[in-house]
């Protein structure tokens, strides 16, 4: 059966996504705010959930309609067909969001349109009270400019939890960001990447899956998986064609460094966890002490970010040493995302590019200095 799903995105990666969906084979049906629509079947539910690797989450839409009142949002709500969803026993719990909207109170919002699914479903059940211990349907009712768009979530736990970071360092970037900076930079899989603020090891460990071809969502569980309108033959089977479609044998050049001995310990495990410790050449450096190995390199990096001044000033020192180690060298590119707004004047260069991104509700920026391409390089 035909079905529109919405990947959404953090603000600013909206167009990562867009082409991660697209490279899947989805026609993209609409794409702004955080949200790219596409059209699919129930059957490719496991498909965007295994291999999206920037999106936070993959929904299924219900309906769209438009509503000034409770009333409206009630009706247009039930005119859904929930009973053909949600079985008897299904567990739903109700989120929402509201932009520009005469209905503004989500809290409101969220319970009518609870409400109007409990009522279409007693009618659908001949129940009047509903256990809610089967399987999971997280129901989102987004308002933007008074349209409605009704959609199930089909991911269960955010698509950056991977299943891999049994151990993270203080302040980690999240999985998805990760793999959307370095889907945004120059690198690819035949060329050096260095990270030298590692930390957990993000960035490279999601460089390596790349490289290697390995499906971020592999080893991990969806709230989909469920339901009655995914068939269990279309997880196992995509499940077995990523297992195949890893490149077990290919060995990127990825370099990781953290001053921290613990972090790196967290990093490695990490590494372990996803099957790529092999090709991360881990080690204890201070950046000051840090070397390019190599040329034609890609550094993507998240160095520290002081909020409280003696901080900030302290993450200062460590840009000045960054800028010290690429900004004059010319066939590296370099890319580094940090909240420092004076970033540029203490790294010694103005970016070529720069990028607004949202690490939660923390404005954060990508300065990209591109340097040379290697002339044979395997780029795509
Ligand atoms: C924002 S965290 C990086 C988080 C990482 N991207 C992750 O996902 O876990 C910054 C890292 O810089 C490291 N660091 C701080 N001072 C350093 C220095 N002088 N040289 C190298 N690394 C340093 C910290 O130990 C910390 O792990």
């Amino acid at each position: 059966m035909p079905i529109t799903l919405i990947a959404t995105a953090a603000f600013g990666l909206e167009a990562t996504v867009k082409r991660e969906v697209v490279k899947l084979g989805f026609p993209v049906a609409a794409s702004d705010n955080g949200s790219i629509a596409f059209k699919a079947d129930f059957t490719d539910i496991p498909k965007a959930n295994i291999w999206l690797r920037s999106a936070d989450r993959v929904l299924l839409v219900m309906g769209e309609f438009t509503a000034v009142t409770f009333d409206e949002l009630f009706e247009g709500t039930k005119a859904l067909p929930w009973g053909d969803y949600i079985p008897k026993n299904g567990r739903f719990t109700v989120t929402g969001k509201s932009v520009k909207s005469a209905l503004f109170s989500v809290p409101d919002c969220q319970s009518i349109v609870k409400k109007a699914v409990v009522e279409k479903l007693k009618e659908k059940y001949r129940l009047d009270y509903f256990e809610e211990t089967g399987a999971e349907y997280t129901i989102q009712a987004a308002l933007r400019e008074n349209k409605v768009t009704i959609t199930v979530d089909t991911s269960g736990v955010g698509l950056h939890k991977r299943g891999y970071r049994a151990s993270q360092a203080a302040a980690p970037i999240k999985e998805t960001m990760a793999a959307a900076l370095i889907e945004l930079s120059y690198w690819r899989k035949d060329r050096i990447l260095l990270d030298p603020f590692c930390g957990s090891g993000t960035i490279p460990i999601e460089a390596a899956m790349m490289a290697r071809n390995i499906a971020p969502g592999l080893t991990r569980r969806f709230a989909s998986e469920r339901w009655e309108q995914v068939p269990v033959a279309a997880w196992s089977q995509e499940r077995a064609a990523a297992k195949a479609a890893v490149k077990r044998g290919f060995m990127p050049k990825i370099y990781a460094s953290d001053i921290d001995k613990e972090v790196l310990r967290m990093a490695r495990l990490n590494a372990e966890n996803v099957g790529v410790a092999d090709c991360i050449e881990f080690s204890q450096k201070d950046i000051k002490d840090v070397k390019l190995p190599g040329e034609y390199g890609v550094l993507i990096t998240n160095p520290p970010y002081g909020e409280r001044m003696s901080e900030l000033n302290d993450a200062r020192v460590l840009y000045k040493s960054l800028g010290g180690l690429v900004k004059n060298e010319k066939s590296w590119s370099a890319y580094v995302v940090t909240a420092d707004e004076d970033f540029e004047r203490i790294f010694g260069k103005k970016a070529d590019a720069r990028r607004k991104l949202f690490s939660g509700a923390l404005k954060i920026d990508y300065y990209q200095y591109f340097g040379k391409k290697p002339e044979r390089s395997n780029h795509e």
